[in-house]
């Protein structure tokens, strides 16, 4: 197991790479009283691994990501007569951290709170770095709190049973990592895409941990997303636009986005054509696209409802290269121009 450490202003988090999730039960220190919070697919397939906690199951998917799920499970918080000496532990994907990390740092103003990510993409993303949340009349995490999990545990053994698309999401964010940060982890994913696709242990492991990495090292300089945490939306500002417009997945939408910031990249004279046709291939050996089919003008009508917009300027991240990354403000016209040039 590697044990890698982020201190943030509202907490400390230690990220368990490689842990089992039969050893949840050890990190509830001193033997204290634990709720788990996970959803019902998850409960389905591994409460035999489970601790012998209490559970608070909700229901899986996105669209229950509300705050209507949050009160259910104050309810059932205020049924176990819950107090601040408890643990709350989510174990799921991106759905259930950000959730249960919402209703643990809300319930009596705040009860420490840790998480099992069992898909790659929390493991890699959602479940690290403090952000917790719900979405609202269908506006994505309006309603949130920065407040990091104490601990959060990524056991490999439990990607085997996530069907192949929620594993290529996951590796759309890993990408994203080596894109913006690391050099090195892109070069080992050109080299073992494929392994990490089937899961093999050690490159999966050796993947999540750089990743972890990168996410842990920019959020331990920027936690409240002032500044460079925001080139962890690295092809998410399409992405998301995308998202609004077409029946894409997240990951899928990302990996569009990825390829269409980098075409915008080369057109600014910051990114070389050849290292644009390396992240080009990667996504696509990944077996996500770099390409769909939008209109102009839905495209801009999304554009335009971007939390990030200003006036007609948007802030992008762009790369100069793969590892190293910029944000700058580009024109709409631009923006609408890289997603074009794509199809
Ligand atoms: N807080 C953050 O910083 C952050 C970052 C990125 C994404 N997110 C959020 O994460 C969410 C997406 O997360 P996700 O992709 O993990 O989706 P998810 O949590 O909905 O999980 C996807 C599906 O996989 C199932 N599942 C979970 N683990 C499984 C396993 N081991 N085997 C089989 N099935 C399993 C779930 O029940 C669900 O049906 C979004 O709501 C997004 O906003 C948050």
């Amino acid at each position: 197991v590697i044990s890698l450490s982020l201190s943030g202003k509202t907490g400390d988090s230690r990220i368990l790479v490689g842990e089992s999730l039969e050893n949840l039960g050890r990190y509830a220190r001193d033997g204290r009283q634990a709720v788990i919070v996970t959803d019902d697919r998850v409960r389905g397939l591994y409460s035999g691994a489970f601790p012998g906690w209490p559970v608070a199951a909700i229901p899986e998917g996105e669209r229950f990501k509300t705050l209507r799920t949050v009160s259910g499970i104050y309810e059932r918080f205020l049924g176990l007569e819950v107090d601040r000496s408890w643990l709350v532990v989510g174990i799921g994907g991106g759905v259930v951290c950000d959730i249960a990390g919402y209703a643990a740092s809300t319930y009596l103003r705040g009860l420490e709170f840790g998480f099992a990510a069992t898909t790659l993409l929390a493991q890699v993303d959602a479940a690290v770095g403090g952000k917790n949340g719900v979405n609202l009349r269908g506006y994505k995490n309006l309603v949130g709190t920065f407040s990091q999990p104490s601990f959060v545990l990524c056991d490999f053994g439990v990607l085997r049973t996530l069907p192949a698309k929620e594993i290529r999401c996951g590796l759309a964010e890993i990408i994203k990592s080596a894109a913006i940060a690391d050099e090195g982890l892109f070069e080992f994913l050109e080299e073992n895409i494929t392994s990490c696709l089937d899961l093999e242990r050690s490159t999966i492991g050796h993947a999540v941990e750089r990743s972890c990495r990168v996410k842990i090292d920019i959020v331990g300089r920027d936690e409240r997303e002032a500044g460079e945490r925001r080139k962890l939306n690295f092809g998410h500002t399409l992405g998301h636009a995308l998202e609004k417009i077409r029946r894409i997945s997240h990951g899928e939408a990302v990996a569009v986005g990825m390829a269409a910031a980098a075409r915008l990249s080369v057109r600014k004279g910051l990114l070389g054509r050849e290292d644009e046709s390396r992240l080009i291939t990667l996504i696509r050996r990944a077996g996500l696209p770099t390409e769909t089919n939008v209109s102009r003008l839905s495209l801009r009508a999304a554009l335009v409802r971007d939390k990030k917009r200003q006036g007609d300027r948007i802030r992008f991240v762009l790369l100069e290269k793969p590892g190293r990354a910029v944000i700058q403000e580009v024109t709409f016209e631009e923006a609408m121009e890289a997603a074009d040039g794509l199809r």
